[in-house]
């Protein structure tokens, strides 16, 4: 299977996963765990604006660290330019934050409010140099937008 039709179909297995919950907490641990597992990722969770820092959420992998700041690391600054960053090399990347030595590449995805705002990130490391691409960028974009619409706004 390529990586677009890979992603189209974990994106529908993160909305039935998730879709009905009312438990944010929960439904973000099961979307790291499904995501994690079936893409063999080193680390796969989220970052959550709260007192103005991004705070550790749920994920899966190794141990890191509880905040960062906005514009600091590749999470902060995804937060501050409120876009998708892809880091082919992190030793490439000025003030990336090493939670584990063993990272090599990362993508950062923003999750944002109903206006847009950023409210929290999707990060994954990966052990391997450049493993994330525009495609895996557009196909964790899709993702995101399914847990916004069914963890943050599930009303709507
Ligand atoms: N590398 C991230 C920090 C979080 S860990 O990767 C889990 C960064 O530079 O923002």
């Amino acid at each position: 299977m390529d990586k677009n039709a890979t992603y189209q179909l974990l994106a529908k297995q993160v909305e039935s996963l998730i879709e009905g919950e009312h438990n944010p907490t929960g439904q973000l641990a099961n979307a790291a765990a499904l995501l994690h597992e079936t893409m063999g990722w080193w680390w796969t969770g989220f970052y959550l604006i709260n007192d103005n820092e991004l705070q550790l959420g749920p994920f899966q992998g190794p141990v890191a660290c509880y905040s960062i700041k906005c514009g600091r690391g590749v999470c902060g600054t995804a937060w501050q330019d409120n876009r998708t960053i892809v880091v082919p090399d992190v030793e490439q990347f000025p003030g990336h934050i090493a939670c584990s030595s063993l990272s090599r590449s990362e993508i950062v995805v923003p999750l944002r409010d109903g206006e847009g705002n950023v409210i929290g990130v999707l990060d994954i490391d990966s052990k391997e140099l450049a493993t994330f691409d525009d495609d895996d960028a557009r196909g964790l974009e899709a993702i995101a937008r399914v847990i916004e619409r069914h963890v943050f706004n599930p009303s709507s």
